[in-house]
């Protein structure tokens, strides 16, 4: 395949980015989309330019850092995948691929494609977690019988990868799908439910506070998700929020 890969360049975060063009020849149809981009960043070291920094780790759909805008799309075309999933068969020979970096005031650009998500680490730091008992006491988990449905939903809501499809894809840059997704993990199950009330409203006050918007409820979000992530957990998430707001008065 040949084509002209239209990638967003940007040296740092205080200095002005712009598109350039490169066109790529024998692109294998087979090839990942990660696989293509490493295909030209070798071709630019060998002519002493800069590679094009793009973030990926575990190129399996697991880790979540391959997080790129293409032709528009979070994760580019396809459904329900990461971009390190995404092959070049997914394209027509002699295209424009667009590749931008998510776009959101909550995810500075580092250099190029490469974002700071650390605003989600901050989220997940104020109460995305439960607090287990060491004393010896513990009781055992399997004694704890949980209803399948909860089991299901907790378990769909896990697979939340963190990777800010949600928030680049959302007019409004909300991060509900995620860290509703990431409440109902952990809320859905017994252990969690002990920190239950106040774990929502600190996550809930961390993510205002790192600038994330509102959710106007467009569902752009779950349609570009990778991993189907349902907009119940919203929903659900507006519960627990509400009802813990009244109770902590
Ligand atoms: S909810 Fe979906 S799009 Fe958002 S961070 Fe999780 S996996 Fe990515
Ligand atoms: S590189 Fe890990 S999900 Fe794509």
């Amino acid at each position: 395949m040949e084509l002209t890969i239209k990638v967003w360049r940007q040296a740092n975060k205080n200095v002005k980015g712009a598109f350039k063009s490169y066109p790529v020849k024998d692109v294998s149809p087979d090839s990942s989309f990660l696989e293509m981009l490493d295909e030209l960043n070798n071709d630019l070291v060998n002519k002493q330019e800069e590679p094009i920094a793009f973030d990926h780790d575990c190129r399996e759909g697991i880790c979540g850092t391959c997080s790129l805008f293409i032709q528009g799309e979070a994760h580019g075309p396809m459904r329900e995948i990461t971009t390190c999933q995404l092959h070049m068969r997914s394209f027509k020979n002699g295209e424009t691929i667009t590749i931008e970096p998510w776009r959101a005031e909550a995810f500075p650009i580092i250099k190029d494609l490469v974002v700071d998500r650390g605003s989600f680490d901050r989220i997940m730091n104020a109460g995305g977690f439960v607090s287990v008992n060491t004393s010896g006491n513990t009781q055992d988990a399997n004694n704890i019988p949980i209803n399948k449905d909860d089991a299901d939903d907790a378990f769909d809501a896990a697979t939340c990868i963190g990777c800010g499809a949600c928030v680049a894809t959302c007019k409004n840059a909300s991060a509900m799908l995620f860290v509703s997704a990431k409440v109902a993990q952990l809320d859905l199950l017994p252990q969690g439910k002990v920190e239950s009330k106040e774990r929502v409203l600190k996550m809930v006050a961390q993510m205002d506070k790192e600038g994330f918007g509102n959710c106007t409820n467009t569902g752009a979000c779950e349609a570009e998700c990778p991993k189907g992530i349902s907009l119940t957990n919203i929903a659900r998430m507006n519960r627990l929020y509400l009802n813990s707001t009244i109770s902590s008065k």
